[in-house]
């Protein structure tokens, strides 16, 4: 799994932005060629893109392009361009709007005939798709099963928001006469069971409000809280605190290993299966959620400050 705490959109059509994009700590880099850039400036956009990829340093980071969606008449030219040219830099391409599971098969396909043709590693590609309209949504099993480049589910709830009618012009906050709740809870769920389901990670979209770090914290805590893996991030003030929130706390990291250890120890060499860790009962499952917090502290970099020690046999 690549980390995608945090992942920062670049408009291909700013060398500037893209520059300055290669210094930051965000774990994945999006170049986008989609609502980021004027349909004027698609095609040069299209060569920065290149460019980048070929002569930046992107060491260390998840690399995406986002290409146009399907209902426009660039995508194929951006995925063609963008894949002959780089496919050897990129770890992904992002497609927006994903309506039903064909999109995605589309791009598979088309990523299958350029590997085989530039002599890339045939798969070597992945792919991320954006749901962020009502069909996208009420697709999202299919979309999740269609195919084995398919490493996330991305919530654009800009578009999303607009595609369902919702009323308000500020992305990620609560429409006004909503009153008690989260207006996206069943969109967040929803993606996140599909993900889940594929074992594909979940990661949520953008909040616009760049200034508002406060804000981006409490949105980003909601999804985070409910097992989404990262979010976007639209300006390098907000990378921070998204990497922060979405990390686990250096507690729930210590605390997964030692789970993992002391259920390792007591399974393997006293063939137990429930067991107490201190005043906690520990078992297989208790295990499985150790893992994910672990796999996502190591992830992050965190290291351990504590160490099992077995009982001593007397
Ligand atoms: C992102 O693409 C969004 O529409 O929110
Ligand atoms: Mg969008």
């Amino acid at each position: 799994m690549r980390a995608r705490r945090s992942c920062l959109a670049v408009p291909g059509s700013n060398p500037r932005f893209i520059e300055k994009a290669q210094g930051l700590a965000a774990d994945e880099i999006f170049l986008d060629l989609e609502d980021s850039v004027a349909p004027g400036a698609k095609e040069d956009a299209r060569k920065n893109v290149v460019g980048a990829l070929r002569e930046g340093d992107w060491t260390g980071k998840t690399v995406v392009v986002r290409v146009n969606d399907l209902t426009t008449q660039w995508t194929y030219r951006d995925v063609i361009e963008i894949v002959e040219a780089a496919g050897d830099r990129l770890d992904c391409v992002m497609l927006p709007k994903v309506q039903d599971a064909s999109h995605v098969v589309w791009l598979a396909t088309l990523l299958d005939q350029i590997e085989r043709a530039a002599g890339l590693p045939e798969g070597g590609i992945g792919i991320e798709a954006q749901i962020e309209n009502a069909a996208g949504l009420v697709n999202v099993d299919a979309i999740a099963a269609s195919s084995p480049r398919l490493e996330t589910l991305v919530f654009g709830p800009a578009d999303f928001m607009a595609s369902i009618g919702m009323r308000t012009l500020v992305v990620g906050e609560q429409p006004p006469g909503y009153g008690e709740g989260d207006a996206y809870h069943y969109i967040l769920m929803r993606i996140l069971m599909a993900a889940r389901a594929h074992g594909l990670q979940a990661i949520d979209g953008p909040y616009l409000q760049i200034r508002d770090v406060d804000g981006l914290r409490r949105v980003a805590r909601r999804s985070a809280a409910l097992g989404f893996d990262g979010k976007w991030v639209l300006h390098p003030g907000q990378v921070d605190v998204v990497n922060e929130v979405f990390s686990p706390s250096q507690r729930d990291y210590d605390h997964a290993e030692l789970i993992l250890d002391a259920y390792e120890y007591y399974t393997t060499v006293e063939k137990r299966g429930a067991v107490m860790l201190g005043d906690e009962m520990i078992d297989e499952a208790s295990r499985k959620m150790a893992l994910v917090v672990a796999a996502k502290g190591r992830a992050a970099g965190l290291a351990r400050t504590a160490a099992f020690t077995p009982p001593s046999s007397t």
